[in-house]
């Protein structure tokens, strides 16, 4: 393999696949086609940052129809072409009633955990370790609670133990060994220990392929000289837990880039009318009737410097309008409470726990009486229905780390997430992540739903009692979406209608 190549890709954060690898090569110039392809991927955003052979084809033929100058006429088609090839999936306007009694009734509403007020940090070494040592702690504790890590040796004894180990430690380091076993290296307050999982015990070398640097987890084995030979990996895990019982409905939305030119205006108006009753058949109608919260999780707006050259792509290029914006599309919703957590693309700091967005940037928005912030993630109670809000940004560290896991699949992803008991176990890669004095990244309560966002495409699974959803996007396909052959499922509303998932297509 030539290194010029991989280097140049490794330094522009990109990395390539065989057939990519292979089909670059096979250019003239390899070396400037390199460059150029780079140049070409400086208008990514986030994320998906593996090149396929299929993306450099994609790439090939783009070249001979440049892209720049198709950008404005190709996106309109695509948009228009979209609305009207998709029938619409709602009927007009039909005034109707029902159920107002649902409506009506005070709002149980209460936040149970955001870290806007109680996150802070100077970054100082200390904090690093006292972040890493709060996660350690949290995590320890949870899995102490299981039968065989009730009394863990400390790894510092371990040279003692003569035959059975259980430990709990971090995992400081992942890799396979040049006969494909697997050795992972954990740490705890008194030491590191290397734990060995035999490529031949199959079931456990599956478990060890999620296993993720930075998480917490249990290790049951023996020695065999300066390693630990594993024979089970253990989660923190979650318990299957009872489904709430609602008679009233929750509505779901994330990524609505406020201010792209690519975020759907139409079809987020018939959603307005239909959350206010006045679009829609009278089954929909209904749902429209039972709904007291909407919650949206993050990438209200598409925000400004978000990646290189993203003016381009807005409508909006000044960040106060883009809130502004919001305020006036978000205020003709009423009666219903609305719950929003900050995302990447939104005003404030990036590393998370993200605190609410500041009320200088969305000064309208919090001028509506029915809105509440809270901080990415946070915890919110909704008539007793406990929803964990998280954006899903560590759904990127997962895609290009964990074999089998994509963005296609969030629920994949979350299920993970829960068995951790962490909603950004990686640290150092695309997540960035405060190193706080404390750890509010742990997943401290199992929650009655798991609500994400960030990747642009839908998902939904019942995973033990626990609602996994990831409501998709109101923006349509982004030019950087269409080099990585990104599609996204747009304006596709989840609703959790008294306790069954509903999903609206607005057009
Ligand atoms: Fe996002």
């Amino acid at each position: 393999m030539d290194e010029t190549i991989i280097n140049k890709f490794a330094d522009a954060d990109v990395l390539i696949d065989d057939v990519a690898y292979q089909k670059i090569n096979e250019q003239q110039d390899s070396i400037k086609f390199t460059e150029s392809l780079i140049n070409h991927l400086g208008i990514h955003q986030e994320g998906m940052l593996i090149l396929t052979g299929e993306m450099v084809d994609n790439y090939l033929e783009n070249n001979q129809h440049p892209l720049k100058s198709d950008i404005s006429s190709s996106q309109t088609e695509t948009s228009s072409s979209i609305i009207e090839k998709t029938p619409p999936k709602v009927d007009e306007y039909k005034p109707l009633a029902q159920n107002q009694l649902i409506k009506d009734s005070p709002f149980n509403f209460q936040v149970l955990k955001d870290a806007s007020r109680k996150s802070y940090t100077n970054g100082e070494i200390k904090d690093f370790s006292a972040y890493f040592s709060s996660r350690y702690h949290k995590l320890k504790e949870m899995l102490q609670r299981k039968k065989d890590l009730k009394s863990p040796q400390p790894i510092q004894e371990l040279e003692n133990v003569q035959d059975t180990v259980n430990l709990i430690g971090m995992v400081n380091n992942i890799r396979n060994t040049k006969n494909n076993h697997k050795l992972i290296e954990v740490e705890d307050e008194t030491g590191t220990a290397s734990v060995l999982i035999h490529n031949e015990n199959h079931s456990l070398f599956e478990d060890a392929e999620r296993v993720v640097k930075d998480e917490v987890l249990g290790v049951l084995g023996t020695r065999k000289g300066s390693l630990v030979l594993a024979s089970e990996l253990i989660n923190p895990g979650t318990p299957r837990i009872d489904e709430k019982p609602m008679d009233f409905s929750v509505v779901f939305l994330s990524d609505t880039h406020i201010g792209s030119s690519t975020f759907l205006e139409d079809a987020f108006a018939n959603f307005i009318k239909w959350m206010n009753g006045e679009y829609g058949d009278a089954e929909q109608q209904k749902i429209a009737n039972n709904v007291r919260y909407l919650v949206v999780a993050g990438d209200i707006v598409d925000g400004i410097g978000v990646y290189p050259h993203q003016d381009k792509e807005l409508t909006i290029k000044d960040i106060y309008k883009q809130y502004e914006e919001a305020a006036r599309l978000f205020g003709q919703i009423e009666d219903v409470q609305i719950i929003i957590t900050p995302g990447n693309h939104d005003a404030g700091r990036l590393a998370e726990p993200q605190p609410a967005i500041n009320e200088e940037y969305a000064a309208d928005l919090y001028k509506l009486k029915n809105v509440e912030f809270v901080s990415n993630p946070s915890l919110v109670s909704l008539d007793g229905l406990n929803v964990l809000i998280y954006h899903g940004r560590s759904f990127d560290d997962f895609a290009m780390t964990v074999k089998g896991m994509s963005h296609q699949q969030t629920d994949l992803i979350m299920k993970e997430l829960l068995e951790k008991r962490h909603l950004a176990p990686i640290y150092g890669e695309r997540t960035p992540l405060a190193s706080e004095v404390e750890d509010h990244m742990v997943i401290e309560e199992v929650p009655h739903v798991f609500h994400t966002g960030h990747v642009h495409i839908n998902s939904y699974k019942k995973y033990k009692g626990i609602h996994l959803i990831n409501s998709g996007t109101f923006q349509s396909q982004t030019e950087f979406q269409k080099i990585y052959n990104i599609v996204p499922t747009c304006a596709q509303v989840p609703i959790l209608n008294q306790g069954t998932m509903k999903i609206l297509k607005f057009t």
